[in-house]
This record gives structure tokens, C-alpha cells and sequence, in this order.
């Protein structure tokens, strides 16, 4: 399994932590930047690792800027991609049970880090339930 993470400034100390814990789990990772806190900008990581994911290279997708807000809106522009922005444990079970996320955003300013684990963990731990959802997933797929 390789997990694709990206980040803007706002997100960077945040990614390297998600890093560090996935590594630790055995996860395979596909570190894309930024990789400072130099100010960049989140569409273009956004972007990059959703079209990762879409594209095969990597199986899954975590992306983290100041609010996690602009850089799912980047991914989500990408054909192919689900990517929940999640601020509890609650929405990281949802969107994968329901959603079939296949990338979620974090913010790294708005969410404690340890959370943003627990976060990451439930989401990665959490099967899709498929049925009704399927449904609705191939439809989000049509757009
Ligand atoms: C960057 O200052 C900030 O706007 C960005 O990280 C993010 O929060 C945007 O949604």
C-alpha cells in the first residue's frame, strides 16, 4: 500500500508528523513537498497528489494546508478523486464507509496533531461498506 502525502507551509509540520506515524505503521510513502515552512501554494500539492492517486501511482492520498479547506478543493477537481476533509474521527469512519474517500485533508493549523492521527488511523482502519454507497460513489465517478 502506498500513501501519497502533500502539503502547503500550512500544512507542512502536520504532513511530516502524519509522515513519521504512517512510516512507523509500515506504510510505503510518497512524500510530494512542500518541505518547509516557505510560503507555496496549496492548489498546486493539491493537484499534484491527486493526480497521483488517479493516476495509479499511489493507492491513497493525504493532504494537509492551514485548513485543510483549499487543498481538498484542489484534489477534488481531480477525475477520480474523494477527498473528505476531516476535523473528527467520526468523519474519517464516514468517509470511508459512505464516501470511499480515497485522499483526505487536514488542517494544519485547526486540528491538534493527535487527533489528526486518530484521524488518519480511522480512515486507513475503516472498510467501505459499498452497497447504497457504490451507487453513489459512481455517480460522484460520472461528474
Ligand atoms: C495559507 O496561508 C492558507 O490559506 C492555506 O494553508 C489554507 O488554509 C487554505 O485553505
Amino acid at each position: 500500500m502506498i500513501i501519497a502525502l502533500a502539503s502547503d507551509h500550512g500544512g507542512f509540520e502536520l504532513k511530516e508528523k502524519i509522515k513519521e506515524h504512517l512510516e512507523d505503521r509500515g506504510y510505503q510513502i510518497m512524500d510530494l513537498g512542500t518541505n518547509s515552512n516557505d510560503s507555496v501554494h496549496y492548489p498546486v500539492y493539491g493537484r499534484l497528489c491527486a493526480e497521483t492517486v488517479a493516476s495509479g501511482e499511489a493507492d491513497l492520498g493525504v493532504v494537509c494546508c492551514g485548513t485543510g479547506i483549499g487543498i481538498s478543493i484542489a484534489a477534488n477537481k481531480v477525475k477520480g478523486i474523494r477527498c473528505g476533509l476531516c476535523t473528527s474521527v467520526e468523519m474519517a469512519h464516514l468517509t470511508k464507509q459512505h464516501n470511499n474517500a480515497n485522499m483526505i485533508a487536514l488542517g494544519g493549523r485547526t486540528t491538534d496533531e493527535n487527533l489528526a492521527i486518530q484521524i488518519v488511523d480511522e480512515w486507513l482502519d475503516t472498510e467501505f461498506e459499498g452497497g447504497r454507497h457504490q451507487t453513489r460513489v459512481d455517480m460522484l465517478d460520472e461528474m
